[in-house]
């Protein structure tokens, strides 16, 4: 029997990956889970994020699913260790895959991340960048407006761009990045503004096509990866709006989404 990729995030964000997944496993069939309700995650405490990233994993293992992606930064970074031990099935985040992106394209070793409270304090990208090269420096920065903004669908326009420019100001104070690790799955999609503000010298890099890249190795490892012959119908759940959820992926997605439920999970 065909089983469905998992995909969980705290809200809209990881819609991002989802695309990305889907743009490179099109016969695979996709569940994604969005907590929108409880989004953003990034300023809540890690035990706060462990409880309603169980719960979302719980929902989604109902389903049969054969892979999880944890397509948000902050529960990566409190979660994914527990979940990869713990689940009958394999689990990826973004954050390595996020960090050997910019490995990649790096020339001078500088990186900047920016990412939610939660992520950057915990230092789980420093800590995947130094993993793989010791020699690269890292400049960190939390941007806590992002999230809610993205969450709003502000997406573009002069409030948007004013926002963006006050809180990546420290960054460009700092000295010397030549890449820019988008560490928040929400920030893919103000991409363009980030770019603006930072400048085209600035390599800007989202994990979700090296995420991507890994889930496709992981499966045909597995003998796992299916072969829909038309193209399958994916699932959308929210915990939240579902009009705000619809709009911000109809305008991420080149269709609109058909099967969009609500979810109740505890609280
Ligand atoms: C958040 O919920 O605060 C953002 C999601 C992320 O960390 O990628």
């Amino acid at each position: 029997m065909k089983q469905p990729i998992g995909v969980i995030d705290s809200g809209v964000g990881g819609l991002t990956v989802a695309r990305e997944l889907m743009r490179q496993l099109p016969r695979e069939r996709f569940i994604y889970l969005g907590d929108t309700k409880r989004c953003p995650y990034g300023p809540r405490s890690e035990e706060e994020v462990r409880a309603y990233t169980w719960q979302m994993v719980n929902h989604l293992l109902g389903k049969d699913i054969k892979m999880l992606v944890i397509a948000c930064n902050t529960a990566t970074a409190y979660t994914l260790e527990e979940l990869q031990e713990e689940l009958p099935v394999p689990v990826i985040g973004v954050i390595e895959p996020g960090a050997r992106a910019a490995i990649k394209v790096s020339q001078n070793k500088r990186i900047g991340v920016i990412g939610t409270e939660g992520t950057i304090q915990s230092k789980a990208y420093p800590e995947a960048l130094k993993s793989i090269d010791q020699a690269i420096r890292v400049n960190d920065l939390a941007c806590p407006p992002f999230v809610p903004m993205v969450e709003e669908g502000i997406l573009a326009g002069k409030r948007a761009q004013g926002i963006v420019s006050r809180t990546l100001q420290p960054l460009k104070e700092m000295n010397h990045i030549d890449t820019l690790i988008l560490g928040c799955t929400h920030y893919p999609l103000i991409k363009d503004l980030v770019q603006e503000e930072m400048g085209n010298h600035i390599q800007v890099i989202s994990s979700g096509e090296e995420t991507a890249r890994e889930a496709s190795l992981i499966l045909a490892y597995h003998k796992a990866l299916d072969t829909y012959d038309t193209p399958p119908e994916h699932e959308f759940y929210t915990t939240g709006d579902m009009e705000k959820f619809r709009m911000v992926a109809n305008s991420w997605f080149e269709e609109p989404i058909k099967i969009l439920k609500l979810v109740e999970l505890e609280s």
